[in-house]
């Protein structure tokens, strides 16, 4: 069964000297409870395959031709009050930079309560309880008082790991996470990238996981799509691709990697 299926995605932004295709007739599948990863170098069109998805594309661009499938339903042809049902629940993002899912002025706590409640009928005090066990299910270091922190009290990992929290809270189908932890110290890295390998394994939910590091696109995802220049050059099984890379840009990327060569 697959979850998402991406056919000819094509993404333009109107710029001062005319369109920019940004995105150019990407396609993939991902599998039900499987990790799918993207990979290429900064500017290839990642995130903007990724906000396709959520359809949260910034001002200027759109979304040219192709389909999205979500379960069946091209999210392409969806609208506005759909998709407000979908991102944050059945689909859900976490951002590379950790800050960016947080709001200063509110408490953690609040903020994770405010996610659940925006897309369920229960009251405040079960919402701040389930926001307390996915504190302690992204292994939290003290939980109870990290709930009534502030986001600037917190180091760049925690915030991370109340990203990802806030990004299960609604139990997703599908899990995007760009660049989850390039914006982090490498050892915290190693820990956040455990954390998601917990959550692979224990959550029934299919990823997309987007990296720029074949090394990390490696350890998490099960199939694989190469981005260069927009377009995906190459796509596979993780151990097709390692073992018989086809394309140059693909055996390019593989070769920094010291692991493979
Ligand atoms: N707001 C924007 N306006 C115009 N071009 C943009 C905008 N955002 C991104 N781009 C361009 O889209 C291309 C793909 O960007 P992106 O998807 O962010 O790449 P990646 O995530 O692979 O680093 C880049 O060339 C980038 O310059
Ligand atoms: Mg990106």
């Amino acid at each position: 069964m697959k979850i998402l299926q991406v056919n000819d995605l094509k993404v333009c932004f109107e710029t001062g000297t005319g369109p920019v295709r940004v995105v150019d007739g990407v396609g993939f599948e991902i599998e039900k409870n499987k990790c799918f990863g993207l990979v290429g170098e900064s500017g290839s069109g990642k995130t903007m395959t990724a906000l396709s998805v959520l359809k949260l594309i910034p001002e200027g661009g759109s979304i040219g031709s192709g389909s999205i499938l979500f379960n069946g339903t091209d999210l392409v042809r969806c609208d506005e009050k759909i998709m407000r049902s979908l991102r944050g629940s059945k689909i859900s993002i976490v951002f590379q930079d950790p800050s960016s899912a947080l709001n200063p002025v509110f408490t953690i706590g609040y903020q994770v309560a405010e996610a659940i409640l925006a897309h369920r009928n229960i009251g405040k005090a079960r919402a701040g309880e389930i926001a307390l066990e996915y504190l302690k299910k992204v292994h939290i270091p003290d939980p109870v008082k990290i709930f009534h922190d502030y986001p600037h009290q917190l180091s760049g990992g925690t915030k991370q790991r109340i990203g990802i929290a806030m990004a299960l809270v609604n139990s997703p189908e599908l899990l995007i996470l760009d660049e989850p932890t390039t914006a982090l110290d490498v050892t915290i890295q190693a820990r956040i990238l455990d954390l998601l390998e917990e959550i692979k394994e224990k959550e029934k939910l299919s990823m997309l996981f987007i990296s720029h590091d074949f090394g990390i696109i490696a350890r998490m995802c099960d199939e694989v799509g190469v981005m260069c220049k927009g377009k995906m050059v190459e796509r596979g099984t993780k151990d097709a691709i390692i073992r018989s890379p086809k394309n140059d840009y693909t055996i390019s990327l593989l070769g920094s990697v010291k692991a493979f060569a």
